[in-house]
C-alpha cells in the first residue's frame, strides 16, 4: 500500500497532468474512495447539488475524449470523473435534509420541536423553496429587486437570481472537485481538471437532463515523465493576499 501524503504534501504534489503513463493502471476502488472524500466537501445549505460520474468504460472514455476536444489530458487518462452541478435537484435534496433532521430530532409532534429544531426545519421547508423556486429567470429577477430594496435598510442575502443559483451550485461542486484531486494526490494518483469540453455533448453521452450542468471533467491516471508541462506558476502571493 502506498503511504498517504499529508495535506500540504498532497497539495504541493498535485499538478494538472496532461499526459498520463499508459503503462500504469489505477485502482477503480481507490478512485471511488477519493470521490467519497469529494462528497465530504462543504456545500451551500448542505444541499449537495452535485453528482459524480466515474468513467472506466473504454467506449465512454473514447466518446468523452472527443467531447473534451481531444485534449491530451482526456486522451491519455485511464479514467475520468465528471463533476456535475445539479441545481435542478434542490427539492429532492431539501427533502433529504428534512428527513435527516427529523431522524435526528426523533418522531414527535410539531409543537414539541425546540426553537432551534423549528428554525432548521423551516430553513429547508420555507427559506430554501423561497430562494430556489424559479420560473425562466423571471421570479429570480423579481426576488432580486425586492431583496435589493430591503438591502437599502439592512444586510440581506442577494444571491437569488437564476445566475446566482447556478454559481452557488458550481461553487460547491468545485470544492468537491478539489477534495477529490487532493485525495488522489495523497495516494500518488494524478488528475487534470478540464472545463475545455463540449458540455452539451458530454451531457448527451452521460444521458443527463437539461437542468444538469457540467462543472468539470477530471482526467485521472499516473503522470508520465513529461506529463507536467512546466514549473508551477503563480502570480506573487502579495498581489493576491490582503490582511486587514
Ligand atoms: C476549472 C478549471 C478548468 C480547467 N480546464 C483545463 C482544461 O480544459 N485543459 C487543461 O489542460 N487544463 C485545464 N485546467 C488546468 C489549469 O490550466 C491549471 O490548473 C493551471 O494552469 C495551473 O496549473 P497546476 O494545476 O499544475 O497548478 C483547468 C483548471 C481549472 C481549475
Amino acid at each position: 500500500m502506498i503511504p498517504e501524503k499529508k495535506v500540504t504534501e498532497a497539495i504541493q504534489y498535485r499538478r494538472s497532468v496532461r499526459v498520463f503513463d499508459k503503462d500504469v493502471d489505477i485502482d477503480t476502488e481507490k478512485v471511488k474512495q477519493c470521490v467519497q472524500n469529494a462528497v465530504l466537501a462543504p456545500t451551500s445549505s448542505n444541499l449537495q447539488l452535485w453528482e459524480f460520474y466515474h468513467i472506466t468504460d473504454e467506449k465512454v472514455l473514447k466518446q468523452l475524449t472527443v467531447a473534451c476536444l481531444d485534449q491530451n489530458a482526456a486522451k491519455t487518462a485511464k479514467q475520468l470523473v465528471v463533476v456535475v452541478a445539479r441545481k435542478d435537484l434542490w427539492k429532492q435534496r431539501a427533502k433529504a435534509n428534512v428527513s435527516f433532521l427529523k431522524s435526528v430530532y426523533g418522531d414527535k409532534a410539531k409543537e414539541e420541536y425546540s426553537r432551534r429544531e423549528k428554525f432548521a426545519l423551516n430553513y429547508y421547508q420555507k427559506l430554501i423553496p423561497s430562494i430556489y423556486t424559479e420560473f425562466l429567470g423571471i421570479l429570480g429577477l423579481l426576488k432580486y429587486a425586492v431583496f435589493n430594496c430591503i438591502g437599502l435598510f439592512r444586510p440581506v442575502y442577494r444571491q437569488v437570481r437564476l445566475s446566482d443559483l447556478r454559481i452557488v451550485a458550481h461553487k460547491s461542486a468545485g470544492l468537491a472537485a478539489q477534495n477529490f484531486m487532493i485525495s488522489m494526490a495523497a495516494i500518488g494518483y494524478d488528475t487534470c481538471p478540464m472545463e475545455g469540453s463540449d458540455t452539451l455533448r458530454v451531457k448527451k453521452i452521460l444521458k443527463l437532463p437539461r437542468g444538469a450542468e457540467i462543472n468539470m471533467i477530471i482526467g485521472c491516471g499516473v503522470r508520465s515523465e513529461n506529463g507536467v508541462y512546466g514549473p508551477q506558476f503563480r502570480v506573487p502571493f502579495e498581489t493576491t493576499y490582503f490582511e486587514l
